[in-house]
């Protein structure tokens, strides 16, 4: 984005991207799944730190779902090496991440993970809990309807135990139970490779959100990319039920 563009215009505080398309990149060009999530990660590196240049302040990554584990073990297992290297080398003190001042959060159920991933997340989260430039939120085994059923269990264990009365049950109590806690709700989702869904995600936090889709792959998603989402988002009128 040039200078010219970037002036005049109210960014995005958070921008929500389903990374989807990998199988089909690998595919049309005869390779396996595994290097189409391979090529997405690379993808996900670039639009991450691209992001944080521009002065975004949150940026929300749906790398797993809940629904994922369904897929052949072999191509899981590929995902979760690639979580592995990858929070292997955000942890490392010579990170473009650490550079650029990113602090991490894991949005998904950690119990249904590998422990070794788990210990990698929670060791990232307390090594950036001090950075300020863009929160990245990783979406790893993680379904809105599972984290708002979160949020709906811990409300019960207040109710039960006296320390909430059901009657005076707010929106923002169950948003400050959800894994998005004290984060704005993103402004602005992004789903590339031709599909129109938002397959369980963010979707207590996706109820005023733009959308933009688009038909490029999530492996060929360029900054670029970026930027023709955010100038288009830019252009609406949000209305939030008014008028
Ligand atoms: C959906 O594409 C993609 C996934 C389920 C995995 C996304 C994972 C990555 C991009 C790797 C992320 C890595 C890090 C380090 C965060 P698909 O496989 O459903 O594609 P298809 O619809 O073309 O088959």
């Amino acid at each position: 984005m040039t200078q010219e563009e970037k002036q005049g215009i109210v960014l995005p505080r958070h921008i929500g991207i389903i990374m989807d398309g990998n199988g089909r990149w690998a595919k049309s060009r005869g390779l396996e799944r595994s290097e189409g999530h391979k090529a997405g990660a690379n993808a996900f590196r670039t639009i991450c730190n691209y992001g944080a240049d521009l002065g975004i302040e949150y940026m929300t990554f749906y790398a797993f779902s809940t629904e994922n584990w369904k897929r052949p073990p072999k191509e899981v297992r590929a995902i979760m090496k690639l979580f592995r290297d990858y929070l292997d080398e955000a942890n490392s003190r010579e990170s473009e991440n650490e550079k650029r001042g990113l602090r991490f959060h894991l949005i998904g159920e950690k119990s249904g993970l590998p422990s070794d991933i788990v210990s990698r997340m929670e060791k990232l989260e307390r090594g950036t809990a001090d950075k300020k430039v863009m929160t990245v939120n990783l979406a790893i085994n993680y379904g809105g309807r599972d984290e708002i059923l979160h949020s709906v269990k811990e409300i019960a264990k207040e109710i039960k135990s006296g320390k909430m009365n059901p009657g005076s049950i707010t929106e923002d109590d169950i948003s400050s139970r959800l894994f998005t806690a004290g984060q704005p709700d993103p402004d602005l989702i992004i789903r590339p490779s031709g599909e129109y869904r938002l397959s369980n995600f963010m979707i207590w936090q996706a109820a005023y959100s733009e959308f933009w889709y688009s038909d490029i792959m999530w492996p060929d998603f360029t900054p670029d990319d970026l930027d023709r989402a955010i100038l288009d988002y830019c252009r609406r009128n949000r209305r939030y039920g008014g008028v």
